[in-house]
């Protein structure tokens, strides 16, 4: 661990001119020189991660990317590019008050574009993990999307959101707001979706994920974010000690394309029962669970307790060294989680760590994977002249 914080305190001068340059109230008048000054220095001690801005600067489909810094006044700060809409960095204190990158990311955009991506801290869109064999029917037209994942859709298909170029603007030090348009067509699906996401980092060092979404002609919409999580920092090793509570008494089994079967089962007396803090790997090794076989290990939808229209508790995750606590309220109805079990070990993350297996988890909420071919699933349609919305938060604190 201090290895991890000495190389940390090592870069921080890089990090410093870094953040100094995405200071959106630098570039202000010098009135505020001294308050802006302040929060830069804040910001840049917890802000301790190795990133470039320029490794982030590239066209693409003719639109410029780059690298986006929000910060607080409480050590938080979290770096997103608008390639994909990704979140790279999310530096927090630990329970030693040392700052700690809890999001797995890569130091350069073309990585991202590279074949050892897999949606690391992306927006998804427009539907969110699998529909079977690519393939749903809408109001009597059946549509087909591209195969990308065996026999499924995966994500958006071959260029879903993830590789989109969003326009950026961020009209403080503490928000980011992304939009694409998504064409009629595009991967296959109905109808222009116009789509907004706004990232805003609270003072309580949580990050608030808004999403819109309209249309001009009926369509299927599920977004979220695949943000990539080590609460003990990047590079910490595995993610199996990691304490994990999930509101949800019921999941969605899969088959062994990791396409629900429809059904709802309990999660009571089975390695999927998360009701209490329990580590992440006491149960992986259950023999004969064939839901653990089918999913290599946790990779499924759990429907959450207590789903409304309102934010609600999801998840509580803890990291076993760090004490970092990490909290997830949405209003969606279900989350994937993900444990990182086609992480393969051959790409290099931004702090020189391998993408090892199951070094990282993801805590994807949405609606339920294949949701337009499932009719007891919640619906994931929208029509034009209704709004599609969707938050989610995920809040960072400490357990001593
Ligand atoms: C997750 C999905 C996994 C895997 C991963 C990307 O959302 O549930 O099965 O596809 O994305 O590697």
């Amino acid at each position: 661990m201090s290895k991890k914080f000495n190389y940390h305190g090592l870069i921080a001068m890089a990090a410093i001119s870094l953040f100094a340059c995405n200071n959106t109230s630098q570039q202000t008048d010098s009135s505020d020189a001294a308050a802006a000054s302040q929060t830069t220095a804040d910001a840049a001690t917890a802000c301790v991660s190795a990133l470039e801005k320029k490794s982030f600067e590239e066209t693409i489909d003719g639109k410029t990317t780059g690298l986006y810094v929000l910060k607080n006044n409480n050590g938080a700060c979290v770096a997103i590019t608008n390639y994909g809409g990704r979140i790279v960095s999310i530096v927090v204190p630990d329970k030693n008050n040392n700052p700690t990158d809890v999001a797995v990311g890569f130091k350069t955009v073309k990585e991202y574009q590279g074949p050892g991506d897999a949606y690391f801290g992306a927006l998804i869109g427009r539907v969110g993990n699998r529909i079977a064999k690519g393939k749903f029917t809408l109001d009597g037209k059946e549509y087909t999307l591209a195969t990308n994942n065996g026999p499924n859709s995966l994500h958006g298909g071959n260029k879903g959101f993830s590789a989109a170029v969003w326009d950026a603007t961020q009209p403080n030090d503490t928000t980011l707001s992304l939009s694409y348009v998504s064409k009629d067509g595009e991967e296959g699906y109905p109808g222009t979706l116009t789509a907004n996401v706004t990232y805003t980092l609270g003072a309580d060092n949580s990050i608030r994920i808004d999403y819109k979404a309209t249309t001009d002609k009926k369509t299927v919409v599920n977004l979220t974010n695949h943000t990539y999580f080590n609460l003990n920092g990047e590079g910490s090793g595995t993610i199996l000690n990691h304490l994990v509570q999930i509101n949800a008494d019921k999941y969605t089994p899969v088959d062994a394309t990791l396409i629900p079967t429809g059904k709802l089962e309990p999660v009571a007396g089975t390695p999927f029962d998360f009701t209490k803090p329990t580590a992440i790997g006491s149960r992986i090794d259950t023999v004969n669970n064939i839901q653990l076989k089918n999913g290599g290990g946790y990779d499924h939808n759990f429907a959450l307790a207590n789903a409304g229209p309102a934010l609600h508790d999801a998840a509580e995750v803890t990291g076993d060294q760090s004490g970092i606590v990490m909290n997830v309220l949405t209003t969606e109805p279900g989350l994937q989680f993900y444990i990182g079990n086609f992480m393969s070990g051959k790409n290099s993350f931004k702090s020189g760590a391998k993408d090892d297996y199951r070094t990282a988890f993801c805590i994807e909420t949405q609606h339920f994977p294949d949701a337009p071919n499932q009719k007891n699933f919640p619906s994931i349609v929208i029509e034009p002249g209704k709004e599609y919305t969707s938050t989610t938060v995920y809040k960072f604190g400490v357990k001593k």
